[in-house]
């Protein structure tokens, strides 16, 4: 299992765009791992087909986006012929690499395995997991999401935003946060840094007397 807060594991992998080493791949890169159950199925060709869309998004963010199931490299490869054409892509080279990991070395190592899931041999496939990994390799988000629901890469995105925020100005990002909207100074200021820091400071009292929700602006 990978650990949040941990560094992602470095590995070699058989991909749409050749054989890559992660690391040296992801260079100084913010990274999105994310896996699919399988290739030419339903929900998975409209996850990659949104990816496909988003790509300016993550490219403006540094953030580099690849794939993985347990399908081979020349199953991806014909894929991505539908999954461009679904999303209306006007290049006909796909924007970003598939992993093929077909002994599930990575999908075991990683944690991603779905049980419920099985090939027509009876071996468990990729479940839908999204790994962010910022640019010193450190895992900063994990989730697992069931077969038959498709991701909201808003979210993705979303989540995104607010690690790159935070990593820049001492905030946490509240619930239902989007960019432009306030942020909270981390618990970690102390009140008179905080005012220096952020002139713009309202803080809630709360019925305990505690004032542990201080709101404030940042941009970007
Ligand atoms: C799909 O992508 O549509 C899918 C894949 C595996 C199980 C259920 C749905």
């Amino acid at each position: 299992m990978v650990i949040l807060g941990e560094q992602f594991p470095n590995f070699t992998a058989k991909t749409t765009i050749g054989d890559i080493s992660f690391h040296e791949w992801l260079g100084d890169a913010w990274g999105i791992l994310f896996s699919h159950p399988a290739d030419f199925t339903p929900v998975c060709t409209t996850e990659l087909a949104r990816l496909v869309k988003l790509i300016p998004e993550f490219t403006k963010r540094n953030t580099k986006i690849i794939a993985l199931s347990c399908d081979s490299v020349d199953s991806h490869l014909k894929w991505t012929n539908d999954i461009i054409a679904y999303s209306g892509y006007p290049n006909s080279v796909f924007p970003y690499p598939i992993i093929a990991d077909e002994d599930r070395t990575l999908t075991i190592e990683l944690g991603m395995i779905d049980s419920n899931e099985k090939d027509s041999h009876g071996i468990p496939l990729a479940a839908r997991s999204v790994f962010i990994i910022d640019s010193n390799k450190t895992l900063r988000l994990s989730i697992l999401y069931p077969a038959t629901t498709g991701r909201n890469f808003d979210e993705i995105l979303r989540v995104l935003d607010s690690l790159q925020l935070c990593d820049k100005h001492k905030v946490a990002t509240p619930a239902d946060w989007v960019p432009g909207d306030d942020v909270m100074i981390q618990p970690s200021v102390p009140d008179d840094e905080a005012k220096n820091i952020f002139p713009n400071v309202n803080v809630i009292t709360f019925p305990s007397g505690k004032q542990y929700l201080r709101k404030t602006n940042v941009q970007n």
